[in-house]
């Protein structure tokens, strides 16, 4: 069969895009390890938030890690856990966070912070405060009656 060469090239261009988007598949799946969300399990949301990290909320100092503290939040209807917080001016925080019961939408306003918390998932979110005032976090994914009492303060001080 002759082909021409327009007809060639746009052939090896169709086979070699192909192939990259194969092997970008291959490798994520298998090297890299990551999933699709639709490939994972939830899990218990209850058991989640019995267990560790989440039976101890609040802020904690870690070390040999890349970040600096861990904030760790439960959501559930219609309480934010913990209700306050205090975070020292400059310091990296991961925030880990779950809900116990339906979506939650934990944002903070003057921040990056917008973690949609699906029951049965863990969230993580590293983020630094750099400028030092009060933060309100809130929900901001309707969940119920109490929606609107779904808040926590974050206070960042020198
Ligand atoms: Cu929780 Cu809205």
């Amino acid at each position: 069969m002759h082909m021409n060469k327009p007809l060639k090239f746009m052939m090896g261009f169709g086979i070699s895009v192909l192939f990259i988007i194969l092997s970008v598949i291959v490798i994520r799946a298998f090297y890299i390890g990551s999933q699709q969300p639709i490939c994972l399990e939830p899990d218990n949301p209850e058991r989640i938030v019995q267990g560790a990290p989440f039976n101890r909320t609040g802020l904690q100092k870690v070390s040999g890690k890349s970040w600096d503290y861990e904030l760790v939040m439960v959501a559930s209807a219609f309480n934010l856990d913990p209700a306050a917080v205090q975070i020292p001016l400059g310091a990296k925080v991961k925030i880990i966070a779950a809900s116990k019961d339906v979506i939650h939408d934990l944002s903070a306003t003057g921040t990056n912070i917008d973690m949609m918390l699906v029951p049965g998932f863990v969230k993580e979110y590293i983020t630094t405060f750099q400028k030092m005032g009060e933060y309100r976090l809130l929900c901001s994914s309707y969940c119920g009656s109490g929606h609107k009492l779904m808040i926590s303060t974050i206070r960042v001080v020198k």
